[in-house]
């Protein structure tokens, strides 16, 4: 006899799936005490699925092999953006293969140069901020971290190309940050939603692909492409073993897939670590002292209370998945909760209290203990570069700035698309001009 899946709630899937939208972390965490660490749920969206809840068991699952476990099949949503070429939409050797590829220029050295890049991004943006009126940070994270990219991914210079590029990118990738703007977007490409829509996103999708075609084709011409110290030439340059290069389409696709996983992401954390630093005047104290190991873990705690992504995804393939003693059978979608993971109070002591210091010295929490990054062979790509970034910037703002809270309390959490963002945007007031460069 086979094993069985895990137990799970017998409410009805249409129960299940209300109990998702409206009650997220407090009916996952009541589902939990229930039934244990690994639980079956069913909903409209999908028939059955199992969540886990434990270290130990994100761990069997970020070990397992890539060509049974497909976080690519459960990215499928993105496609229509990033393309069927995406490192986030591919599995198995094909994703090995790109993610070596793209992996140098997000290591070692590299990184210095992005250092400085996103700290004159970082000011040239605090700049620009109003001063004794309320004005959102989330927004102004945007543009900061899609400057960034522009420069560090893309190589672009400030100026009228960039601002094209950036432009057309941004009207690309508008639906992601709307609720339920992804879902809305992938039904009407599939003919099942508005066909007016349907239109216009193939429309913005061929305005972007139409310079990044151009610029690969340039590009390619260049004789100094090594010296540059951008992801893109280093993209058209890399070599797998037998000397196979990306082709234009693939540069293409991972372009766009580093614009989109990297741009609202770090944006959307930055928000959240500003709003739960000036909430909190002891750690404001602290971090205004500059000191880049403090940041850091600012960085971390912010992502581990407020993570931006609330889980990840692994449909099984081939044989069953066998996860402490259940079976989770060929087809099924596996989803370690990072939300819910990080709330444990076992983990992480009074886990509803933002420390900092949770994550300076011998203690700090474990690779499977803390995953706003994902894991395994999946992990983040960009994942030290959110962090050198978050680093960074938080850095230049605290340091340079007078900005206070313009809401007492902390902002709730809206789910946009992909991500879990502050509602309302995080309202700020700058008290004075900011200290000069
Ligand atoms: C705070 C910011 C960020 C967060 C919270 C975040 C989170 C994540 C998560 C949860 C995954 C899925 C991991 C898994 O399935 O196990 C992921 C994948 C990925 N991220 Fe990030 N990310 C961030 C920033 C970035 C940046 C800055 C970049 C690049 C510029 C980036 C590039 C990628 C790529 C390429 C993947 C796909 C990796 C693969 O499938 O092999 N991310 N990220």
């Amino acid at each position: 006899m086979s094993a069985a899946l895990p137990p799970g709630p017998r409410l009805p899937r249409l129960l299940q799936t209300l109990g998702f939208m409206f009650a997220g972390p407090r009916f996952l965490e009541r589902a939990r005490r229930r039934y244990g660490d690994a639980v079956t749920f069913g909903t409209l969206f999908d028939e059955r699925f199992v969540m886990v809840f434990d270290p130990e068991l994100v761990k069997q699952l970020f070990r397992g092999s890539g060509e049974q476990l497909h976080a690519g099949e459960a990215n499928a949503l993105l496609g229509p953006i990033l393309g069927q070429r995406s490192v986030l939409l591919l599995d198995g050797a094909e994703h090995l293969r790109h993610r070596r590829l793209m992996l140098p220029p997000f290591h070692g050295k590299r990184m210095l140069a992005y250092e400085q890049t996103i700290r004159e991004e970082a000011d040239r943006e605090i700049d620009c901020w109003p001063i004794g009126e309320p004005f959102t940070l989330l927004e102004r994270m945007q543009s900061l971290t899609l400057a960034v990219i522009m420069r560090a991914v893309f190589g672009y210079q400030p100026g009228p190309s960039a601002e094209e590029l950036r432009r057309r990118l941004r009207a690309m990738v508008e639906p992601l940050a709307r609720p339920r703007g992804l879902m809305m977007m992938a039904a009407a490409i599939r003919g099942r939603g508005n066909p007016e829509a349907a239109l216009a996103f193939e429309r913005q999708r061929r305005a972007v692909d139409e310079i990044l075609y151009a610029e690969i084709a340039e590009r390619r011409r260049l004789p100094d492409l090594a010296r540059r110290d951008d992801v893109f030439s280093a993209l058209l340059l890399a070599q797998d073993e037998e000397g196979a290069q990306l082709s234009d389409h693939e540069v293409r696709d991972e372009l766009v897939t580093l614009l989109l996983a990297g741009h609202e992401t770090t944006a959307t954390g930055l928000a959240w670590a500003l709003d739960l630093v000036l909430h909190a005047p002891v750690v404001l104290a602290r971090a205004r002292a500059g000191e880049d190991a403090y940041l850091d873990a600012v960085a971390k705690e912010s992502l581990r209370i407020r993570p931006v992504i609330p889980g990840v995804g692994r449909v099984v393939r081939g044989e069953p998945f066998a996860l402490n003693g259940y079976e989770v059978p060929p087809g099924m979608e596996i989803n370690p909760s990072i939300r819910v993971i990080h709330r444990r109070g076992d983990l992480y002591p009074q886990p509803e209290a933002f420390r900092p210091e949770r994550f300076l010295g011998e203690n700090a929490p474990d690779t499977y203990t803390w995953v706003p990054f994902g894991g395994g062979t999946r992990r983040c790509l960009g994942a030290s570069f959110a962090l050198l970034e978050m680093r960074v910037v938080l850095g230049q703002v605290l340091a340079r700035t007078a900005l206070r809270a313009a809401d007492a309390k902390l902002a709730k959490t809206q789910f946009r698309a992909i991500t879990l963002a502050p509602k309302g945007g995080v309202r700020v007031v700058q008290e004075r001009a900011p200290a000069p460069v």
